[in-house]
């Protein structure tokens, strides 16, 4: 009775050896996993140097409309990084556009009608649907920075390009891929919608297989949205948005959120906060920064980048010494 016995103690020691080696395998596989991801992660902004960066808000969106390729073909040569907003349509499309809504920058209340829809939001849209509409004319009719008023021609210009399409995320890759684009990839936040959930996931399966993982940085009010961007492509940078407050013990809190950049409003944003972070070895890029002087200023102080929808002001060549790398 007892070699039995003892024959299964042995058996039970033995498999719970190998299911702790099993487990310490796993842990050691997935630590070294998210650390092979930090490294580059982290190092996202140290490629635009001691530069300050101009990143532009929406593509060059005071001459251009937002979000469209003109507003991104307009950056190239102007600027060094490109913003841009993404949100999923009904059929689970990754489609380029800021707003949940779709009357703003484009002509969907005249177009629904016939589509048989009623509601605005993109999200009850399909793709095919979305890519009848026509994201140009507001921009022409509204003139929204008065850019086209003081530029006759270039008003002209925009018309003989209309109708312009709300571009697709792959698109836009595609297109940043070929030109070497660095962009700044904003999800955001669907909560309001029930294919929330899915576009984190659908945002860095396009990033994967785009190429352009190294490329890109997924920011995003949703700080859920960053946590499972972490789990789910630690290669790919991430940056955390904010406004009107600052998460409480921010640098903790960002090292929790396993960010490499911090993205506040300008009216938040104060030297003391830009000290701290790029201490920290954190990038900040501070939003939507349209005033030279103001630019100036928190380019003085160090920040890593503005986002801006003007890009006619050239990058400055140098800002003193401070080392501008940062994660
Ligand atoms: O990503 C910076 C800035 O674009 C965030 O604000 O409203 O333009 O998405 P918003």
């Amino acid at each position: 009775m007892l070699a039995p016995l003892r024959c299964r103690s042995e058996t039970i020691a033995a498999e719970g050896t190998r299911k702790r080696r099993g487990f310490v395998f796993w842990q050691l596989f997935v630590t070294t996993a998210i650390l092979a991801g930090s490294p580059r992660n982290h190092r996202f902004f140290d490629r635009f140097g001691a530069q300050p960066l101009i990143i532009a808000h929406r593509g060059y969106r005071s001459w251009y409309p937002e979000n469209t390729f003109s507003a991104f073909t307009a950056c190239l040569g102007r600027c060094r990084m490109i913003e841009l907003d993404v949100r999923l349509c009904r059929d689970g499309t990754v489609m380029v556009f800021h707003d949940r809504n779709l009357t703003r920058t484009s002509n969907a209340a005249m177009m629904a009608w016939d589509l048989g829809l009623v509601s605005l939001n993109i999200d009850d849209w399909r793709s095919d649907q979305i890519r009848r509409l026509d994201a140009g004319s507001w921009f022409v009719e509204t003139d929204p920075f008065r850019t086209l008023a003081r530029c006759p021609v270039h008003r002209n210009r925009l018309v003989t390009l209309l109708p312009q399409r709300i571009p697709t995320l792959q698109e836009v890759l595609s297109w940043a891929a070929v030109h070497c684009m660095p962009l700044n990839v904003e999800i955001k936040d669907m909560k309001a919608s029930s294919l929330g959930p899915q576009i984190v996931k659908e945002v860095i399966r396009l990033v994967r297989t785009s190429g352009m993982r190294g490329m890109v940085v997924l920011s995003s009010f949703n700080h859920d949205y960053l946590r499972a961007c972490r789990q789910h492509a630690p290669e790919i940078a991430t940056a955390a948005l904010q406004q009107r407050y600052h998460p409480e013990d921010l640098v903790p809190y960002l090292r929790s959120l396993g960010v490499c950049a911090y993205h506040p409003e300008k009216s938040i944003t104060d030297q003391a906060l830009v000290s701290i972070l790029r201490a920290e070895g954190l990038a900040v890029n501070v939003f939507t920064v349209n005033d030279p002087t103001r630019q100036s200023r928190l380019l003085d102080w160090g920040v890593t980048g503005v986002f801006t929808d003007f890009l006619e002001q050239k990058e400055r060549s140098s800002r003193g010494t401070e080392p501008r790398g940062g994660r």
